[in-house]
């Protein structure tokens, strides 16, 4: 007889525990929304730069995913980036949101960004390389922005790094001529590197910034680089420096 009873009892206990155990559920919800409301303040602020100027950063948060097209695209993104930040004085900043935006792209490529002020002239800056693999973006007065890619250094053997170090820590202990115009140096150094489509001599007194984007695991980039000193006749240092980028293939 007390058989029902017992049963109905049990039942009870058990709607009870269901009831404790929505609550729970309804608590740790609770808990989530709270947290990811929070992200989403935080990611607001962060890309709207505070919300006092939409145009603070590039394309905002619904853009649409711009297609990997070069040149076009990615002289966009940079002039996007530089334009929508006027507030922004530091290059190696700059640096950053592109890398953040080159990175949005659907590619296998490995991207050098090598930022520094907006100077001109061969005792400034020179290139030397494949020029269907490097763009600059030249804002006198302001910054340059030069981008190299890299297609072929997510496939590269792993000595591939070691290689490249080496052959410009080779440049950088020879240093370089004193000379009025560099233009013809850096082809001058490719004649000392392997599997390399860049060379890149940039003037160390101009906030030079060098980054990279999609080069994962290996943070110098889709090859290596270092500063260079320029010597007197006598090999004495002059105190003026480079800082001489080699990009792989
Ligand atoms: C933001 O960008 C739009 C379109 O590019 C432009 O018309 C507008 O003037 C910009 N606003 C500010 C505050 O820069
Ligand atoms: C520097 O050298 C390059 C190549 O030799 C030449 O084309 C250029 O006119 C020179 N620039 C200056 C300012 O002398
Ligand atoms: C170059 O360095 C040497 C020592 O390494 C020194 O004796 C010489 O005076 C220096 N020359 C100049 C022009 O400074």
């Amino acid at each position: 007889m007390n058989l029902p009873f017992e049963t109905h009892q049990k039942h009870g206990e058990g709607l009870k525990t269901a009831g404790k155990n929505l609550i729970y559920i309804i608590l740790i919800c609770l808990i989530c929304g709270t947290i990811a409301f929070g992200f989403c303040v935080l990611q607001a602020y962060y890309i709207d730069g505070c919300g006092d100027q939409k145009n603070s950063t590039i394309l905002g948060r619904n853009s649409v995913k711009l297609e990997y097209k070069w040149p076009e695209n990615v002289e966009k993104v940079i002039n996007d980036v530089i334009d929508n930040n006027d507030r922004m004085t530091m290059n190696d900043d700059r640096g950053v949101l592109i890398k953040a935006e080159l990175m949005k792209f659907d590619t296998s490529d490995v991207f050098y960004i090598i930022i520094y002020d907006g100077v001109d002239g061969p005792l400034s800056h020179a290139f030397y390389g494949d020029e269907n693999e490097y763009i600059h973006v030249f804002k006198p007065g302001k910054v340059n922005v030069v981008v190299f890619r890299s297609h072929f250094w997510r496939s590269s053997p792993q000595n591939a790094y070691e290689k490249k170090k080496l052959s410009v820590e080779e440049s950088c202990k020879k240093g370089l001529k004193l000379k009025s115009n560099y233009s013809d140096v850096p082809k001058e150094l490719m004649a000392n590197f392997k599997d390399t489509n860049f060379i890149g001599l940039i003037g160390k007194e101009f906030e030079v910034s060098v980054r990279s984007a999609n080069s994962f695991g290996r943070i110098w980039g889709p090859g290596y680089w270092d500063t260079v000193a320029v010597l007197d006749s006598e090999g004495n240092k002059t105190g003026k420096e480079f800082i001489l980028v080699a990009g792989y293939i």
